[in-house]
């Protein structure tokens, strides 16, 4: 929810988005997960004690509790403050992909029937080709592996079936768990955005980081930590 565009004001429906054109799929690769129309709907990925699938309204109770704590939230765009709020976002996130601009992925974790977090990809230009992506866990769940497990089957889906060339994700300096985690992975830090978002009354420095298809695809990919200068 970093920088994601969900804003609880503009849940309405005179400000949905029109449709768009469907990405184009990358040419070079068999995709990783089970083909699918996402505009109609997201597919199941699943991992290792963890599965991806789209939003459900009877997620909201489980995700208002999750992530809503400050721990959690310190460092993102302020989540919705009421179960009705997340009913509200997770309407908004059907609507968003359905007309190709957005998805967001729910995190189940084995044994439970309900999101704990998710994970949420924009595109920042028409068709995918460069886009955005943020995550957010329930605290019991950091430092599980989940996240590992979910950002990989997310990439995947990115590149292989939004098409997506380059992945950029924004974390501010003192997010060092966000920070961390897209180190882990191979993220390229290009730079200091600064002073570019505002938490709590004040600017905060984010880190922006990004990964390629072309790096994706590297068999030794990731070599975590580089930093680009
Ligand atoms: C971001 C988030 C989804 C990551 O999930 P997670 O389970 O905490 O991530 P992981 O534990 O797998 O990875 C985090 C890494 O950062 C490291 N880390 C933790 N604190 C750190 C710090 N202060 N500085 C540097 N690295 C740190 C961890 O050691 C870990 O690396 P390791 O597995 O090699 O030891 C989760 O922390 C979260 O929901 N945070 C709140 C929302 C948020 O900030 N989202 C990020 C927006 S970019």
């Amino acid at each position: 929810m970093e920088q994601m565009p969900y804003q609880a004001d503009t849940d309405r429906p005179d400000l949905r988005t029109a449709e768009e054109p469907a990405a184009t799929p990358h040419p070079e690769r068999t995709p990783a997960v089970v083909s699918t129309d996402w505009r109609q709907a997201l597919p199941l990925l699943t991992g290792a004690r963890v599965t991806l699938r789209e939003l459900r309204r009877s997620d909201a109770p489980s995700l208002h509790a999750m992530l809503t704590t400050d721990e959690v939230a310190r460092f993102i765009n302020p989540p919705p403050t009421t179960v009705v709020g997340f009913e509200k976002f997770i309407a908004w996130t059907h609507r968003e992909r359905a007309a190709g601009n957005y998805v967001c992925f729910g995190v189940v974790p084995e044994g439970s029937e309900h999101a704990i977090g998710l994970f949420q990809v924009r595109s920042l230009e028409p068709g995918f080709g460069t886009a955005e992506w943020g995550f957010i866990l329930g605290a019991s769940f950091w430092g599980s592996g989940l996240f590992e497990t979910g950002a990989r089957l997310v990439l995947d889906f990115a590149f292989d079936t939004l098409g997506v060339h380059r992945m950029e994700a924004r974390a501010a300096v003192q997010n060092g768990r966000g920070n961390g985690a897209l180190r882990k992975l191979g993220a390229v830090q290009e730079g200091i955005l600064r002073r570019s978002f505002f938490r709590n009354g004040t600017y905060l420095d984010q880190l922006l980081w990004s990964i390629l298809d072309e790096d994706w695809r590297q068999p030794t990919f990731p070599d975590r930590g580089e930093i680009f200068h």
